[in-house]
């Protein structure tokens, strides 16, 4: 249930409507100690099948940390990047202390974001975040993500659809589904799970998802 259920009280919020208005603070209250992504999941299952060890990763827009702690737990160093200090300050407490040299948490937005210094990484996730990159700066990130992956690494998370109901809000970038399928052309797609529903928010008020979730390996 998303309404509150005493007469008066202010119906209790979920993430997706933090997520609305982007507050991101109330956002990372609410899935805070949440587990990681499937996507992620997916992408590390299939590393591991492969037999390749863990290396480094790129958590892009990384919130409170759910995806950065999993992979920090199974040996990857990572670069945590979120434009919002506040969801780095979940993250670094709960960051244990034998992991913390291969941590590096970094408060950047989308425009701002460097990574890959080094040379190309394993995998960049970003689980429930490219939605939210301005439009106007979405083609450079998207061109530095495929750049600055290796040969065999991965692409893990979600691009959001055209008939979403937040594509009609300006700052989104939205995908119709082909055109997300064109960005995917530098890899062999192994997972575009499409998701429709029809939703409400706390309010009541309609929200339509159209989610592509997505795991992908760089030719
Ligand atoms: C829906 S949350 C997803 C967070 C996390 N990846 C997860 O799976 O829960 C979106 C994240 O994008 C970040 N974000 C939104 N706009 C941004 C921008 N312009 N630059 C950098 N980060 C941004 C927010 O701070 C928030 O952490």
């Amino acid at each position: 249930m998303s309404q509150s259920s005493q007469p008066g009280a202010e119906p209790s919020k979920r993430a997706q409507d933090f997520a609305a208005v982007r507050d991101w603070p109330g956002y990372f209250r609410a899935v805070l100690g949440k587990g990681p992504r499937e996507t992620l999941l997916a992408a590390l299952d299939a590393f591991e099948r492969e037999g390749k060890p863990p290396a480094d990763a790129v958590d892009l827009a990384c919130g409170e940390g759910r995806d950065s702690l999993e992979l920090l737990r199974r040996g990857w160093r990572v670069h945590a990047l979120d434009g919002s200090a506040e969801g780095l300050a979940h993250l670094v407490p709960r960051v244990l202390p034998e992991w913390r040299p291969r941590l590096r948490a970094e408060v950047a937005t989308f425009d701002q974001m460097r990574w890959a210094k080094r040379g190309p990484v394993r995998l960049v996730n970003c689980s429930f975040s490219l939605p939210f990159c301005e439009p106007r700066h979405f083609d450079t990130v998207w061109e530095r993500i495929v750049d600055s992956i290796e040969p065999g690494g991965r692409f893990a998370g979600q691009l959001f659809g055209d008939r979403d109901t937040w594509a009609a809000i300006p700052d989104r970038s939205h995908h119709a589904e082909p055109q997300a399928r064109a960005l995917l052309a530098p890899f062999e797609v192994e997972m575009f799970k499409v998701e429709e529903k029809d939703d409400a928010d706390a309010f009541g008020v309609a929200k339509h998802w159209h989610v592509y979730h997505i795991v992908a390996r760089k030719r």
